[in-house]
């Protein structure tokens, strides 16, 4: 391994598969981030996109079409089994998105503490050209009755209450019950959006039933809303260690090499106490004698140890997943990155892939990187994961310019690629296929579904496909079913 001349080399991951239950926590190193940087062009125009075209996505049209005029639409998943391969149900697909009523007098920035789970429904088995241009998801609707989510706050103090993401399991894919696993949230905050106490957020289990005749599909059920776990400060980071915690997106799959046990992956922070400097040389990851290497002390003295996202991981205690206990993280990004969001498990020939959404400015000081995908691959769900694509972790970025400040969604820098926050909270689906919500394009804000893309996954590496759809993008909102439910009988 050569590297790129004034960069340090990545950290030597092997992919060694541990037991699910190990000691083990491998590190996505800052030597690994660095080589997003080391991989970023210092010398196009400014405001274009500096990363390599094959990682990534495609130029999002500013014309774009809304998902549904009446309500703004986010984080998205599908209808899966415990294999994550996705279901139709009696000839519809279906898909849970985060949602919020653009006409309720608050901001789409401002949409985080009103969201709820919605769902939409579509025919299966329909090419997509042959659907409307946005995708024809038909919505069906807040997911639960209202009120039901609330039910884990009950006696406690709070001012909003929201639904965070998740993923939705089909129980018995001859049968049409659901277990829903999301992220139930409670806020305690000033008008000002400061926060009285800090925001609990408690990753819960609820079932309810999909029906479906000719004309559409409903849900029932979900009356009961189980909480399961909470952080527990050891592994995973507690609100009243940092008012900033992430703890939400449950994942939920049974693991191939320990057939019949189920584990969750979800979004984590490494526990301790905010502001604590207590990186390590470890989480620095260099090689011996690297002479592009910072000193732990430089790290340090920068504040990059108030950045410290976790990949968690917890196994199911009983077969209706209702009961779970932590294990330590899968993966930790200390003075790397704060947010390693909406993880999931991916399993192509042999490989195990976690791949996980971040943002440009959730990174710690001196590493950088675009919003989007990034993966690591390894032998195992517990696993010395290496970074994908040269060592650097970056699977597929928006267009953006990495040496001009990143701006926000909500406040560009008008020097910054306008597409720099084009798409968000992307899920790679079977087959490499990619689904996401569009933020920002030119100025025009989204809340809609994204065109869809693909990419192609080889080992460690990973491209865009620019031949798949239109130069690379599919049609807005292609998230097809790729397995048919054998329970067709209203059919
Ligand atoms: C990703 C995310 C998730 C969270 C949701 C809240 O877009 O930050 O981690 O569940 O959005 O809106």
């Amino acid at each position: 391994l050569s590297g790129v001349p004034g960069f340090p080399l990545p950290s030597i991951h092997t992919q060694q598969a541990y037991d699910p239950a190990a000691d083990f926590t491998s590190r996505w190193t800052r030597a690994d981030a660095l080589q997003i940087k080391a991989h970023s062009s210092t010398s196009v125009a400014v405001g274009q996109n500096s990363m390599p075209a094959q990682l990534t996505m495609p130029n999002i049209p500013a014309d774009f079409p809304q998902t549904n005029p009446d309500v703004w639409i986010w984080d998205t998943w599908t209808l899966i089994d415990k294999h994550a391969d996705q279901f139709s149900y009696n000839g519809w697909e279906v898909i849970f998105s985060l949602t919020a009523d653009p006409n309720a007098g608050y901001t789409f920035d401002d949409r985080h503490v009103h969201a709820r789970i919605g769902f939409f429904y579509r025919r299966a088995g329909i090419p997509a050209s042959q659907r409307p241009v946005n995708g024809g998801w038909i919505y069906g609707g807040h997911l639960f009755p209202d009120g039901t989510s609330a039910q884990v706050f009950a006696g406690t103090t709070y001012t909003e209450q929201a639904e965070w993401s998740g993923s939705t399991r089909l129980v018995n894919v001859r049968g049409n019950t659901v277990s829903v696993f999301y992220t139930d949230l409670a806020f305690n905050r000033n008008p000002d959006a400061s926060n009285i106490t800090p925001p609990v957020a408690v990753i819960t289990q609820t079932l309810g039933q999909i029906h479906a005749d000719f004309r559409h599909v409903w849900f029932t059920g979900f009356g009961t809303h189980t909480p399961l776990l909470r952080p527990d400060g050891v592994y995973y980071q507690t609100g009243q260690q940092n008012e900033f915690y992430s703890f939400r997106d449950p994942f939920t799959f049974e693991d191939p090499q320990h057939p019949g046990v189920n584990y969750m992956v979800f979004e984590g922070n490494t526990a301790g106490d905010r502001g604590t400097p207590n990186c390590t040389e470890a989480d620095l990851g260099y090689r011996p004698n690297d002479p592009h290497a910072e000193t732990l002390q430089e790290v340090l003295d920068s504040g990059a140890y108030y950045q410290k996202a976790n990949i968690g991981l917890a196994v199911a205690e009983n077969g209706s997943l209702s009961k779970w206990k932590f294990l330590p993280p899968l993966i930790s990004a200390n003075c790397v990155n704060d947010q390693t969001e909406r993880p999931q498990v991916y399993i192509k020939d042999g490989k195990y892939y976690i791949f996980t959404i971040s943002h440009r400015t959730t990174y710690a000081a001196g590493v950088d990187g675009p919003d989007g995908v990034y993966g690591f691959v390894g032998n195992g769900i517990r696993s010395d994961f290496q970074p994908m694509n040269y060592g650097s972790g970056l699977v597929l970025g928006n267009p953006t310019d990495l040496n001009t400040a990143a701006g926000t969604d909500f406040d560009p820098n008008p020097d910054q690629n306008p597409r720099a926050f084009q798409s968000y909270s992307h899920y790679i689906m079977p087959g490499g296929l990619v689904e996401s919500f569009i933020d920002t394009v030119e100025g025009r804000r989204g809340g809609a579904l994204s065109p869809t893309v693909r990419v192609k996954i080889a080992k460690s590496a990973s491209v865009v496909d620019l031949r798949y759809g239109n130069g690379g993008l599919g049609a807005y909102g292609d998230i097809p079913a790729n397995r048919a439910d054998i329970n067709i009988a209203g059919f």
